[in-house]
């Protein structure tokens, strides 16, 4: 695993950027696994700069982490209605790049068949021959995706309820903004499972701040345990790396912040 320790979000963000970009420049047609929350929008600002400047979308394939059940791709809706990550995506990233809409996957959290589509996304990414480059956040209670604890780390695709932490830390960070009551929220989302995201080739996590210390020291460093799904990172055989800023690595000892500072 390799653990690049920047100054801020904004270094983190150019530095996510740029791994992004080697492996489009690389492989035109790579397989990104792409997820949402606030961590990655600066990276995602900065892959739009990029874009502006030639970087090609054309090719690249796209599958997400997750979606909130209930919520999907209804653009009848204005976004103060809808949170879902479908719109996310499009707002955040897809409307700005020259991604072809028909390599984009997001699973569909307003399906009739959740867990026949559940089975369906895991199969298209197996078609895709699989995910090049998975981006990941940290969840305040250590999850990946939405793999609250307790999930196996054998996990797949499928329903999973988020916990109350998780609840709270999207409200704060999306639902209030645009005006939702917490009660408002969905409690069900479609996410890759662990297992699935330990299938993908390579890795990119982020974390930014000194709320995310705790939980990334104890992930990277920690007991491999289902009570934090990120800490599976250390059973990961792909190419791991890790980028955070120096208040999210200010939990990791000395050896472990010196691995790679830059
Ligand atoms: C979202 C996702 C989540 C987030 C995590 C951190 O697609 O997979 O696991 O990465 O909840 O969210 P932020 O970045 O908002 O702290």
């Amino acid at each position: 695993m390799e653990i690049i320790v920047k100054r801020d979000y904004e270094e983190i963000s150019k530095c996510a950027a740029e791994h992004i970009a080697a492996l489009i420049k690389k492989k035109p047609n790579c397989v990104i696994g792409f997820a949402t929350g606030g961590t990655p929008i600066g990276t995602y600002r900065e892959l739009i700069r990029m874009h502006k400047e030639g970087l090609d979308f054309s090719n690249v394939i796209t599958f997400n982490l997750d979606e909130y059940l209930g919520l999907g791709l209804d653009l009848s809706k204005p976004y103060s209605q809808d949170q879902s990550y479908h719109r996310f995506m499009y707002e955040e990233l897809f409307n700005h790049i020259n991604i072809k809409k028909e390599n984009v996957h997001i699973p569909d959290g307003l399906t009739k068949n959740p867990e026949e589509f559940c089975k369906s996304y895991e199969d298209a990414i197996k078609e895709a021959g699989g995910i090049d480059l998975q981006i990941l956040g940290i969840g305040g209670d250590g999850h990946w995706a939405f793999n609250e604890p307790g999930s196996s780390l054998e996990s797949r695709t499928r329903i999973e309820e988020l916990n109350e932490q998780t609840l709270n830390d999207n409200y704060e960070a999306f639902y209030k903004k645009a005006g939702f009551t917490r009660d408002d929220m969905p409690h069900y989302a479609i996410t890759m499972g662990v297992g699935t995201i330990l299938e993908t080739k390579s890795i990119l996590m982020l974390a930014y701040g000194s709320k995310k210390a705790e939980i990334v020291a104890k992930a990277l460093r920690g007991p491999v345990t289902n009570q934090i799904t990120a800490s599976a990172i250390q059973l990961y055989k792909g190419k791991a790396t890790v980028i955070l800023d120096e208040d999210a690595a200010s939990m990791l000892d000395e050896t472990q912040s010196s691995e790679s500072v830059s």
